[in-house]
């Protein structure tokens, strides 16, 4: 069943929220929701507040104004992590040069999701079936550091969801990936997204990959410029400027 845009219950309600840096405002009275099947892509220029959004979902940053609720809790009140995974943007993951396995890598999502506890044998059951599912159970033993940038990747999608989350969250997954990893990679993304209806926000610069993939569009730049349907999108006049200013995003639309 396809669901309409307004049918999928909210699973992020994002309310008029503002942030500063030091006084430096980045976001400027953002509202948007995020629903139950949504394949949602953020896009817009660097330094447009992309990262911090996601960061203030997720309560790593605490907005001066506005409010977020998640899975119908505010905030302060959500203590249910494991149904919410998130990948962050590359430069932020540890030194991949650390010696640890991609078992243990997988592992800590478990620890994250405060299922740590769980027995040894289902904690290694959950970790395979992870790296099934993004195509790398046979780098189970490998160290991280010896795989290549678009394997580490889906490593990492593997601990973002080994807890079986309801949303996938993604922040520039596929930089530094190269286009046939890329495909792979979609395609790994569009598996969880339609067999277990896995709601995903990806913040990406790739305008032209969004035709295939993704359903929703959200246009951020300071403030929200547009959020809607994707095929929309396309022919919205905030799209037809960001293709005719040429710098604020990169399109392969032909
Ligand atoms: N920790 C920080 N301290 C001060 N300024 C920051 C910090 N993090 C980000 N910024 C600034 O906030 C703006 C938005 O950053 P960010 O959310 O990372 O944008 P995007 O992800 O869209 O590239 C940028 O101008 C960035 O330089
Ligand atoms: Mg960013």
């Amino acid at each position: 069943m396809v669901l309409s845009e307004s049918e999928g219950a909210v699973l992020v309600d994002v309310e008029e929220v503002t942030y500063a840096y030091n006084r430096i405002r980045v976001l400027d009275g953002i509202s948007l929701k995020i629903r139950t099947g949504d394949f949602l892509a953020i896009i817009g220029p660097n330094g447009s507040g992309k990262t911090t959004l996601i960061k203030i979902m997720l309560g790593l940053l605490k907005p001066q104004t506005g409010r977020i609720r998640l899975f119908e809790k505010t905030l302060g009140r959500f203590t249910d992590w494991g149904k919410i995974g998130y990948v962050p943007q590359k430069a932020t993951h540890f030194d991949t040069v650390f010696p640890i396995s991609v078992k243990e890598v997988v592992s800590l999502g478990l620890t994250a999701a405060g299922r740590g506890m769980s027995s040894k044998n289902k904690a290694d059951v959950l970790v395979r079936e992870a790296l099934a599912r993004v195509e790398m159970e046979e780098f189970l033993s490998h160290r991280i550091g010896t795989l290549s940038s678009g394997q580490q990747q889906r490593v990492f999608i593997a601990r973002a969801i080994v807890s079986h989350p309801s949303i996938l969250i993604l922040d520039e997954p596929t930089t530094g990936v190269d286009a046939g990893m890329q495909e792979r990679f979609f395609s790994i993304l569009g598996k969880l997204h339609r067999e277990e209806n896995m709601t995903i926000v990806m913040i990406t610069h790739e305008v032209g990959i969004l035709d295939k993939h993704f359903n929703r569009v959200a246009c951020l730049n300071q403030k929200l410029i547009y959020h809607g349907r994707h095929d929309e999108f396309c022919r919205s006049d905030e799209f037809k400027k960001m293709i005719a200013d040429g710098k604020h995003v990169i399109s392969h639309t032909h």
